[in-house]
């Protein structure tokens, strides 16, 4: 499916995007094929670097491995300090979307136009505890706002309610800029469509998904939730 109908969808039903650090590492290509035949063409790869978030996971030879085996959007969401060392890798490997995290202090607007000079769409994420006004400056350099749910470092995690009042914000902030709105962390059924209701256009979902044997039923779950905020 090409990107630009999949970002349609998501605009205007919602889109699930599992995360595969809930995934078992021992078989990932096809733990992607057991969601894609659900119909998932969104994945979100989380990239930690045990110094921006206290975990370690994957770098760029995973997406490289992964790439061929998959038909979805690879969404790499880089928690990393040093997030202008690995664009060029992580473009390179097969990165459809890479977002970077403000906390990271660097100068963001040149990070953001060299992912979008490497053809990648470009995103930028925001902390539980950090402000929208943060972002309020980068929000025509972007392709997508991550709003972290979660404290970054591990799934499992349970959903921080106070960012459904910064995902209303970065939808009035949005005017008629297509920038997508992504939630990250402690999504499951029963919070998944006060997310999509507050105006998120794409849930990342790890344990929900991943977490049952049956991805026919989790993601059949998830969905029939997230259709009735629609
Ligand atoms: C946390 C990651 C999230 C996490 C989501 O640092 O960015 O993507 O894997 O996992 P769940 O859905 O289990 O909270
Ligand atoms: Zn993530």
């Amino acid at each position: 499916m090409k990107r630009s109908t999949l970002i349609q969808s998501a605009f205007e039903s919602g889109l699930i995007a599992p995360s595969i650090l809930s995934a078992d590492f021992s078989c990932l290509g096809e733990e992607i094929k057991s969601v894609e035949k659900e119909g998932v063409r969104w994945i979100h790869v989380d990239v930690m670097d045990g110094h921006f978030v206290p975990n370690l996971t994957i770098g760029p030879v995973v997406v490289e491995s992964i790439r061929p085996k998959s038909k979805s959007v690879l969404d790499c969401h880089l928690m990393v300090s040093e997030p202008k060392k690995w664009l060029e890798a992580f473009a390179g490997s097969g990165a459809d979307c890479i977002t970077v995290h403000v906390e990271t202090g660097k100068d963001i607007r040149p990070l953001l136009k060299k992912i979008r000079s490497l053809k990648c769409m470009a995103g930028i994420s925001i902390n539980p505890a950090t402000p929208v006004s943060a972002i309020k400056n980068l929000l025509n350099d972007v392709d997508l706002v991550l709003v972290m749910s979660v404290n970054p470092g591990f799934g499992g995690q349970k959903f921080i309610e106070s960012v459904l009042e910064k995902i209303k914000t970065l939808v009035e902030l949005r005017g008629n800029r297509k920038y997508l709105i992504e939630v990250d962390g402690g999504i499951h059924e029963k919070n998944i469509a006060a997310v999509r209701s507050a105006g998120a256009d794409i849930m990342v979902a790890g344990s929900a998904v991943f977490g049952e044997k049956n991805r026919k039923k989790s993601l059949g779950k998830l969905q029939k939730a997230l259709d009735r905020a629609n």
